[in-house]
C-alpha cells in the first residue's frame, strides 16, 4: 500500500488467514498513531536524566508515556500492559502472558543488549515486534568487568599483597560489543589479550585492536589467567561454562562473568573450586548457588546483590533514549533496523 510504517498483521480468527486492511482502515491506523501509549517498565529503575530524556522524545512524538517503576511481582506488569501499544524494559521478563494481556502492543524494545528476557516466540505469534539496543550500554559493563580483576586481585582492597594486571593475559569468550572494549581497556592496562568468537569472520576486527585470535574455546581458556564471559543465554550457551572448561585454566584464574548467570553450569564450577583452591569467581550476575559459593569460597567468590555492570547514569541514557528513538522510528517510519524476532 506504500505506507511507510507498521501495519499490524490482522488474521481471521477462525482460519488465520491473513485478511487485508482496507484503504480507509489504514488511514485510521495513520490517524490513531499519535494516540500511542508507551510504558518504560523497570524494576531496576534507569537514571532520573535518561527518563527525562525518554519522556521528551514519546510525548514530542505526540504519545502518552506512563512509568512502572521498581515493581515487585510479575502480575503488576501483566496489568500495566493491559492498554500499550508500546513497551520499553531493562531484563523485566516480558512473558507469553504479558503479551497476551496487551492486545494493542505492537513494540518491545529491551534498553540494553541482551533479550533472552522475552519471550520472542509469544511475541512473533502475536505481531509484537521485538528490539534491542546493541552496544549503548557495553562500556558500563565492560569498565565492571576490568573493576573486577583488579578488585579480586588486590585481595578484595583488604592488606595483602596482590598481583598487577599487567602483563598477564586476558581471554576474552566472545568478541561482540563488550568483548571489544574490555580487550581495548586490558590492552591499555598493558596486558596480553587473547580472544575466542567463532561467529566473528572478520579476523581484522581482532588484527586492528592488537587482539590474538585463539581457534578453540579451550585454548582460550587454557591460555588465560583472567577470563572475561561475554556469551549471550541461549539454549546452546546454558551451563556450558563448565568443570572440564574452567578446569583448563592455569593456576591462580579468575573467572569474570558479566554476562548471565545460566551459562555457568553452577554445580561444576563448585565442584572444581573446592579441588583447586587457586580458582577464583566473580560475577554480577548472581548464582542461583550464591549461598553455597558464599559458604564455600571465602575470599574467592564474590557476587554484587544486583546485576550492576549496565548500571551507570551514561549507560541509562543512552539506551533508554536509543530505545525511545526506535520505537518513533518504527511507529512513524517502520524502522526495523534492530528487530530481533524478523
Ligand atoms: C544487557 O543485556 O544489556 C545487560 O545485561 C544489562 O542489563 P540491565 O539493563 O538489566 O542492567
Amino acid at each position: 500500500m506504500g505506507y511507510s510504517y507498521h501495519i499490524p498483521t490482522r488474521r481471521n480468527p477462525f482460519n488465520e488467514d491473513v485478511l487485508e486492511w482496507r484503504e480507509s482502515e489504514v488511514e485510521d491506523l495513520i490517524e490513531n498513531r499519535s494516540n500511542m501509549k508507551i510504558l518504560i517498565a523497570t524494576q531496576k529503575p534507569f537514571a532520573a536524566k535518561a527518563v527525562e530524556g525518554m519522556k521528551n522524545i514519546l510525548t514530542e512524538a505526540g504519545y502518552e508515556v506512563a512509568m512502572l517503576e521498581r515493581y515487585e511481582e510479575p502480575e503488576e506488569l501483566v496489568a500495566a500492559v493491559a492498554d500499550v501499544d508500546g513497551l520499553i524494559v531493562r531484563s523485566d521478563k516480558v512473558t507469553a502472558e504479558v503479551i497476551e494481556a496487551a492486545p494493542n502492543l505492537k513494540i518491545v524494545v529491551r534498553a540494553g543488549a541482551g533479550y533472552d528476557n522475552v519471550d520472542l516466540a509469544a511475541a512473533t505469534a502475536h505481531d509484537v515486534v521485538v528490539m534491542n539496543t546493541p552496544g549503548q550500554n557495553s562500556n558500563a559493563v565492560a569498565e565492571l568487568a576490568i573493576a573486577m580483576m583488579i578488585y579480586m586481585s588486590r585481595n578484595r582492597f583488604t592488606p595483602g599483597t596482590g598481583f598487577e594486571l599487567q602483563g598477564k593475559t586476558v581471554g576474552i569468550h566472545a568478541y561482540g560489543n563488550v568483548g571489544r572494549l574490555v580487550g581495548r581497556k586490558a590492552k591499555a592496562l598493558g596486558m596480553n589479550v587473547i580472544a575466542y568468537d567463532p561467529f566473528v569472520t572478520d579476523k581484522a576486527l581482532f588484527e586492528n585492536d592488537g587482539v590474538k585470535q585463539v581457534d578453540s574455546v579451550e585454548e582460550l581458556y587454557k591460555s588465560a589467567d583472567y577470563l572475561s564471559l561475554h556469551i549471550p543465554a541461549t539454549p546452546e550457551t546454558k551451563a556450558s561454562i563448565n568443570y572440564a572448561l574452567v578446569g583448563k585454566m592455569p593456576k591462580g584464574g579468575l573467572l569474570v562473568n558479566t554476562a548471565r548467570k545460566e551459562v555457568i553450569d553452577e554445580e561444576g564450577l563448585i565442584m572444581l573450586m573446592q579441588e583447586r583452591n587457586d580458582l577464583k569467581y566473580m560475577t554480577d550476575v548472581m548464582p542461583a548457588a550464591d549461598t553455597k559459593f558464599r559458604t564455600l569460597f571465602e575470599g574467592r567468590y564474590f557476587a554484587t546483590p544486583k546485576k550492576m555492570g549496565a548500571q551507570t547514569a551514561e549507560a541509562n541514557i543512552n539506551a533508554g533514549i536509543a530505545a525511545a528513538k526506535q520505537i518513533v522510528d518504527f511507529i512513524q517510519n517502520g524502522n526495523t533496523r534492530f528487530q530481533v524476532n524478523k
